[in-house]
């Protein structure tokens, strides 16, 4: 392993910090991670990183100090969460076009949407009788095989100085209907009190990938049953309302 510099951090979590040292990027992970979570995220990043889209290159796996660290490229630029806030008609379009480009791309060797929903769904703390009916909303569901990043939001997305938009944070990535991924989008901003972009996301996605919008709805209760068994109490009272709700919409 070569020296590394842990001087600058660039964002702390809960469970781990992400380091710059020089055009690297650091992501030193807590214990509460295993070998396997660590390396699955390499992994998914690696995969993806054959499609040609712009993300970081995988540069080292690591221990440092006893702690798995993945070491990739530093992509530097404004974080698009800065961006839409500054411009939200020109980022939420160049958004939802970037995520058109995902959709187009197919990676069959990362883990299966579905396989990865069903298990969070038995996960998840809701009633017996609601996850029934979510697991088999999602078996009824059209079968696709399009790479999808599943925290597609604009935190994890970077424009570089010349415009070029590069996506961060795979650890999530799979195979499956890009339209979950879509939901997934909406929903991550209804939780986060932006109803109003969540609705614009979801014409915008629409529009430019020929998806009926009905479609994408029908992923939300599927979506947040997954997104409720992770993350903070108040995100999962959210994520469990809207699992079991009748009839979940954006703009409420
Ligand atoms: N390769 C990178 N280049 C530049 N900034 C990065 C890079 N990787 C992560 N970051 C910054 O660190 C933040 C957290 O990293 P991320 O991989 O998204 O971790 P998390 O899983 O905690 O969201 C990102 O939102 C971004 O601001
Ligand atoms: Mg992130």
């Amino acid at each position: 392993m070569i020296s590394m510099n842990l001087d600058r951090i660039i964002a702390v979590r809960n469970n781990k910090t992400v380091f710059r040292d020089g055009d690297r990027v650091i992501k030193v992970f807590d214990n509460d991670f295993t070998k396997a979570d660590v390396l699955n995220e390499a992994l998914n990043q690696a995969l993806v990183e054959e499609t040609g889209l712009h993300i970081p290159a995988i540069l080292e796996v690591s221990r440092i100090d006893g702690r798995w660290a993945i070491v990739s490229e530093y992509i530097k630029g404004k974080n698009l969460a800065q961006l839409i806030a500054d411009d939200s008609g020109k980022w939420l379009d160049v958004m939802a076009a970037l995520h058109c480009e995902v959709a187009s791309k197919s990676v069959p060797a990362l883990p299966k949407l579905n396989d990865k929903l069903h298990r969070k769904i038995c996960a998840s703390l809701l009633p017996a009788t609601a996850r029934y009916d979510i697991h088999n909303r999602l078996d009824a569901m059209p079968k696709h095989a399009s790479l999808c990043h599943g925290d597609f939001n604009p935190s994890n997305i970077t424009v570089t100085p010349d415009g070029t938009p590069y996506i961060l944070d795979w650890s999530h990535a799979s195979c499956g209907d890009p339209a979950s991924d879509a939901a997934m989008t909406c929903l991550m901003f209804m939780c986060d009190g932006q109803n109003e972009t969540a609705g614009r996301y979801l014409r915008l996605y629409c529009e430019k990938s020929g998806t009926d919008a009905e479609h994408i709805k029908s992923w939300f209760p599927i979506m947040a049953a997954a997104a409720s068994v992770s993350g903070m109490p108040e995100k999962r009272d959210f994520y469990n309302r809207i699992a079991t709700e009748s009839e979940p919409d954006v703009e409420k």
